[in-house]
């Protein structure tokens, strides 16, 4: 949070009649400028969130990725499969492209924990039959999150497979090929086993929200699967498996595709389908090796991924006012899915670096493929950003080639110029920034915004991770059939590496001393009505009716009554509060109790968000 900001909010905190804070514009320098710095940032923000040695992870295992440090408002407190996988997807490839051999001890370290995670029976069920290998999330001291949740999340063991193999991959590569065979192999059949048996159940999506198929889960699942096999037969081993469910994964995926966009899910869930799940489906299928824009794997570059890109992306452009006067054609925030409310539904950083980074790798796919192709399919995306683009195929060597790649990569980087724009200037990433002002918003420090920022970062620059063989045979079966292979699973216990990991000692981290505090008062009003907020402290105007704050309205919704405001409270602050209407002098006050919240104050926290109903 800029000082500039805080003192924003700390004006209107003592203020009257205040709507929401207006967030000045930070005067925005090269994106190159900005990146480096930022990656920085982004990679120790990563670093902080890994237990044991993370600055915010008091009491987290070793190896464990917390996905914030935030421990209320939302309580994030937790470690995902998925999150912490795809971070460690990154870190393995930042530490195999060789810049950063300090990494190395925390990937082993991670995998460890995994080894332990797998056997953990949770809600989901059990490490007999592989069912609990679908638990999305468990405490950070390794146990069993018992709350009810959304689960199970089908994409976890997926990704963590995946995660895996590409430091399995370079220890094959540098000759080690034992430790890959004796210690992560048996953590990696489990995962592999689990997703042949049960990619063709009914999964929650990432989002927690929807249980149904998921795009994203169907893709990184094939993916699995596919460089699964491969790596087994590296070492020596293998996965009948793999190899019989993959084909029926790729068709799978192919019923997802509507004639114009991916439908992000087979779920009852009354959207469009319009989902940066899809944007983050195809990234984190990108095969920097693909010999083709390969439409079956819904490559970076394929017409529809490319199509779905312009898609998603334009469902995003009426619905937030931050990108009200955006024209087509330009890059805009972007958030889950535009029928959002969590948290009053805003952008998200990592949806927004999602749309930047397929575009990044899109462009490395034409370079290297030598070519690009513009279909039907596809004409409307380019000619958003490139009017002239006609369908047909332009090499390499041509002007319409040079010109459409500059075009697209304008285009990317300002998908990353507004996260420049929005992020505060100490480079730190909350989960989302507000749709109206840009402000950071819900879980502070979050572990995927920043692992996001970096892989966006890397292929903006060609910076790409191994192939995951997706020119190797994919062909899609002519008939799709309902399919399943049971597998069987057994305890990973081999942690002796070669070289023992090596933790660092745990960096001393101060409490943050103000924390910007959203309300989020759900109430439906009247045209002329107001909503106000006080409470027992001064900074929510002593329970004063004629001092008190004036939420603003700006994203109320018929089918979402959204009023808000955000201050800036004194951390570890305990306050009691209450909305009232107010309509030409008449106060009608929310009924008993008081409401009540004690501002966070732990290490790495610096937002809250706070969702309420009238009552
Ligand atoms: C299972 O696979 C069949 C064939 O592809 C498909 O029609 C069905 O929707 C799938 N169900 C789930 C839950 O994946
Ligand atoms: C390690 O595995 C690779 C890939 O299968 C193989 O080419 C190589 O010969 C193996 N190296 C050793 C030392 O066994
Ligand atoms: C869009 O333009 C209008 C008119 O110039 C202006 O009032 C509004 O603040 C602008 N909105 C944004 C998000 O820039
Ligand atoms: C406000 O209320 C909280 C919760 O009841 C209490 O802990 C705190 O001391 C009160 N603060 C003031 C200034 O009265």
């Amino acid at each position: 949070m800029t000082r500039a900001i805080l003192a924003a909010l700390n004006l209107l905190a003592v203020g009257q009649a205040a709507a929401a804070f207006e967030l000045v514009p930070r005067a925005t320098g090269s994106l190159d400028t900005w990146l480096t710095s930022e990656t920085s940032v982004a990679l120790d923000g990563v670093l902080d969130n890994i237990g044991a040695s993370g600055a915010f992870t008091e009491g987290v295992i070793e190896g464990l990725v917390i996905a914030s440090p935030s421990k209320v408002d939302p309580d994030y407190w937790y470690t995902w499969t998925r999150d912490s996988a795809l971070t460690l997807k990154c870190l393995a490839d930042i530490f195999v492209t060789g810049t950063d051999s300090d990494l190395e001890s925390i990937i082993k370290e991670y995998i460890n924990a995994q080894s332990v995670i797998q056997g953990v029976s949770n809600p989901s069920g059990d490490f007999s039959d592989g069912s609990g290998l679908g638990e999305p999330k468990f405490n950070v001291d390794e146990t069993a999150f018992t709350g009810s949740w959304g689960r199970p999340q089908r994409d976890g063991p997926a990704l963590r497979a995946t995660a895996m193999i590409t430091y399995a991959n370079y220890l094959i590569s540098n000759g080690d090929n034992s430790t890959a065979r004796d210690i992560i192999w048996p953590i990696v059949k489990n995962d592999l086993a689990y997703v042949s048996q049960y990619w063709n159940d009914t999964t929650y999506d990432l989002w927690e929200e929807t249980l149904g198929s998921s795009f994203f889960t169907t893709a990184v699942q094939h993916r699995a699967l596919v460089e699964g096999n491969a790596f087994a037969e590296s070492i020596g081993e293998s996965c009948a498996n793999c190899v019989s469910q993959a084909p029926q994964i790729l068709c799978f995926l192919q019923s997802y595709w509507t004639g114009s966009y991916i439908l992000s899910n087979f779920a009852n869930n009354g959207r469009s389908g319009y989902d940066a799940n899809s944007l983050l489906g195809v990234i984190h299928t990108f095969d920097p090796d693909a010999s083709t824009c390969d439409d079956a794997t819904f490559q970076p570059c394929s017409d529809k991924a490319l199509a779905n890109h312009k898609g998603v992306t334009d469902s995003f452009r009426d619905v937030f006012s931050l990108n009200a006067n955006i024209s087509a054609g330009s890059a805009v925030a972007v958030g889950r899915y535009p029928e959002d409310v969590y948290q009053g539904g805003n952008p998200w950083y990592l949806a927004t670096t999602a749309a930047a980074e397929q575009l990044y790798d899109a462009i490395y796919q034409w370079k290297k493929i030598g070519s690009i192709d513009i279909t039907s399919t596809s004409l409307a995306f380019f000619q958003a950003i490139y009017p002239s683009a006609a369908t047909g195929t332009y090499s390499s060597d041509s002007t319409t080639f040079t010109d459409i790649v500059s075009a697209v990569q304008t285009y990317a980087d300002g998908y990353m110029s507004i996260v420049e724009e929005y992020t505060p200037s100490d480079g730190t990433l909350t989960e989302q920034f507000q749709r109206d002002n840009g402000a950071p918003l819900s879980a502070s420090a979050l572990t995927w915004s920043y692992a996001a920022l970096l892989t966006a970062a890397a292929r903006r620059s060609s910076t790409v991770g191994g192939s995951w063989g997706s020119s190797n045979g994919n062909t899609v079966p002519s008939t799709c059939s309902a399919t399943s292979a049971t597998g069987s699973y057994t305890s990973a216990t081999n942690t002796a590496w070669p070289t023992a990991p090596v933790s660092s000692t745990r960096p001393s981290c101060t409490a943050p001393t103000e924390v910007a505090v959203t309300f989020q008062e759900i109430v439906t009003t009247t045209f002329g009505e107001n909503v106000y907020l006080t409470g027992n402290i001064t900074a929510l105007s002593s329970w004063s009716t004629t001092d008190a704050i004036l939420l603003s309205a700006a994203d109320y919704r018929s089918a979402y009554n959204l009023w808000y405001v955000t201050l800036t409270l004194p951390a570890g602050e305990s306050l009691e509060y209450k909305f009232f209407k107010e309509n030409d002098g008449t106060v009608t006050w929310e009924d008993d109790p008081n409401r009540v919240f004690t501002v966070p104050s732990d290490c790495g926290v610096s937002t809250a968000c706070i969702n309420d109903e009238w009552q």
